[in-house]
């Protein structure tokens, strides 16, 4: 957590403590925290009122919700109908070689996450993969090696 980032006591200050007000107590603790860590949703079921079992149901419903710390760089690979046939999986086959890691995983030097997700929207850009939520058009894995380079090197 960095300084601008809210403390989860200053996140739960936020909102009145009853459970209608739990997707936004979610979302401002993944937002400063990257994710929502055992503690933290034991400190919004305090809050809420609300059963653990529930809080964890709805975290793990919305594909939004991160349960484990995520690494400092996020690459989501498009995988959607255009992208998938321009060879977004071979993009991720080698992310997968590259990484040593499986979709949805953390590299052990908390680096990289990456994921496959659905059509983002420039489809016209195929195949598209989006870094840190910039958008990377027409990716090769010649291109996609150089950008993890690079990265691996901040
Ligand atoms: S299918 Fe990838 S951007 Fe639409």
């Amino acid at each position: 957590m960095t300084t601008q980032e809210a403390s989860i006591d200053e996140i739960l200050e936020r909102y009145p403590g009853s459970p209608e007000y739990l997707i936004f107590l979610l979302q401002d603790v993944q937002k400063s925290y990257g994710y929502i860590s055992p503690d933290s949703m034991q400190l919004i079921c305090d809050r809420t009122g609300v059963p653990e079992s529930q809080v964890y149901s709805v975290a793990t419903f919305y594909q939004s919700f991160r349960l484990e710390p995520q690494g400092e760089h996020d690459i989501k690979v498009c995988l959607g109908t255009a992208c998938h046939l321009k060879g977004g999986q071979r993009i991720m086959d080698e992310l997968k070689r590259r990484l040593q890691v499986e979709p949805g995983e953390t590299t052990p030097d908390m680096k990289f996450t990456y994921t496959s997700v659905n059509c983002v929207g420039a489809c016209a850009l195929a195949p598209v993969v989006v870094i840190d939520d910039e958008y990377y058009p027409s990716t090769t894995v010649k291109k996609l090696e150089k950008q993890i380079k690079a990265l691996s090197q901040d």
